[in-house]
């Protein structure tokens, strides 16, 4: 939980926050109630409870939703039921955002298909609905995600030769490894070129590992051969003693558009989000 001080400061900004009237910006991984999902995120990820629940309740708003608008009587009353009856369900599972689920507009939609209301108002009460959802979604599905359906970046690790390597340590190894190499044949030293290529290339080849640390296929992007065949190249380079910068800087260019930028964009969210919250938990 927060430090002492890390509660005060938490305080502070709430002070903030209230005074100027608006939020700051937080570190997203600390605003859902951990202690309350964790029973619910036991076991395999295929199997945590609040993913089905909620899986579920889609379901069953869906096959209420369209039999409502259809507007198929006894089907849409039993379909409303049901769906209501799931959504009580998932509310009681955190009680911190009982909020988040107001009863009243399937209450709403079930007088209208009582009462056989037009569509364009039935309509309507399904679109609030589904704003209900998408209020707590923008807010809290990435943050939960990041916390419990990826893995953790931080104890993802590699064997070397050398003992274990952290997924961090290895990317920093990585961006330096890049920079020397540049450096280096912008400097006309080759050999030394040579020897941080031997050391990036033995990296990249250590964070294939590092995949598995999570993903139980092989994956292809980010570390396939079409990057590979740029890193070979590069020591192609270096071997025939080629000092032209010009002809290093597509390689560079290419490794970091095929594999840094692109898997950064997919990874670091959540990476940063649970650094983020570990930080503040402190
Ligand atoms: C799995 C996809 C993946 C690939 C491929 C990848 N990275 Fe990363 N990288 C990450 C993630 C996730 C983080 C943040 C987590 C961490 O640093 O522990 C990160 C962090 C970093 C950091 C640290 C940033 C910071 O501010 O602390 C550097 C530097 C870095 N990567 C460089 C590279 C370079 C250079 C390449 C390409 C040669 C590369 N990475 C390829 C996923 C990847
Ligand atoms: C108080 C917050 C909250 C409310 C309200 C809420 N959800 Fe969710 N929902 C979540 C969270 C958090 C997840 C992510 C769960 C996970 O990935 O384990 C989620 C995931 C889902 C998913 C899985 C989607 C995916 O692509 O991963 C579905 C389907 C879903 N919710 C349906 C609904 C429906 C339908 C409603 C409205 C009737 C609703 N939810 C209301 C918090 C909420
Ligand atoms: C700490 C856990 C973790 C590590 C380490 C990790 N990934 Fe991922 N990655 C995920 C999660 C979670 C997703 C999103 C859901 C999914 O695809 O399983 C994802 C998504 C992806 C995707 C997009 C979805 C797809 O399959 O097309 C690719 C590609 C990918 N990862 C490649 C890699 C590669 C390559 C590495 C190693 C260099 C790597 N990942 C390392 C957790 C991780």
């Amino acid at each position: 939980m927060f430090s002492v001080s890390g509660r005060q400061l938490a305080g502070m900004l709430v002070a903030v926050g209230v005074v100027l009237g608006a939020w700051p910006a937080r570190g997203a991984e600390e605003d859902i109630p951990t202690a309350e999902l964790d029973p619910h995120y036991k076991g395999p990820k295929g199997n945590h409870a609040y993913t089905r629940a909620m899986l579920e309740l889609g379901m069953r708003m869906g096959a209420a939703t369209t039999a409502a608008l259809r507007s198929n009587g006894e089907l849409a009353k039993a379909a409303l039921k049901s769906f209501r009856e799931q959504q009580t369900k998932v509310a009681a599972m955190v009680p911190s955002w009982k909020g988040y689920f107001p009863a009243g507009p399937i209450d709403e939609l079930t007088n209208a298909v009582n009462a056989k209301t037009d569509a364009a108002a039935r309509r309507e009460i399904v679109t609030r609905i589904e704003k209900t959802c998408t209020t707590c979604h923008a807010r809290f599905m990435f943050p939960v995600q990041a916390h419990y359906r990826w893995g953790d970046f931080s104890s993802a690790v590699v064997q070397t030769d050398n003992g274990e390597l952290t997924f961090h340590q290895l990317m920093l190894d990585l961006a330096s490894g890049l920079g020397a190499v540049r450096g280096d044949v912008a400097a006309g030293q080759i050999k030394d070129a040579l020897a941080a290529y031997g050391k990036l290339r033995e990296r990249f080849v250590s964070m294939e590992l590092l995949c598995g640390n999570c993903h139980e296929q092989p994956r292809q992007y980010f570390v396939d051969a079409n990057v590979k065949a740029r890193l070979l190249k590069m020591g192609g380079l270096l071997r025939r003693n080629v000092a032209r910068a010009a002809d290093y800087a597509p390689l560079f260019n290419d490794i970091n558009e095929m594999s840094c930028l692109p898997c950064h964009q997919v990874h670091m969210p959540a990476a940063f989000l649970q650094m983020a919250g570990r930080r503040g938990k402190r």
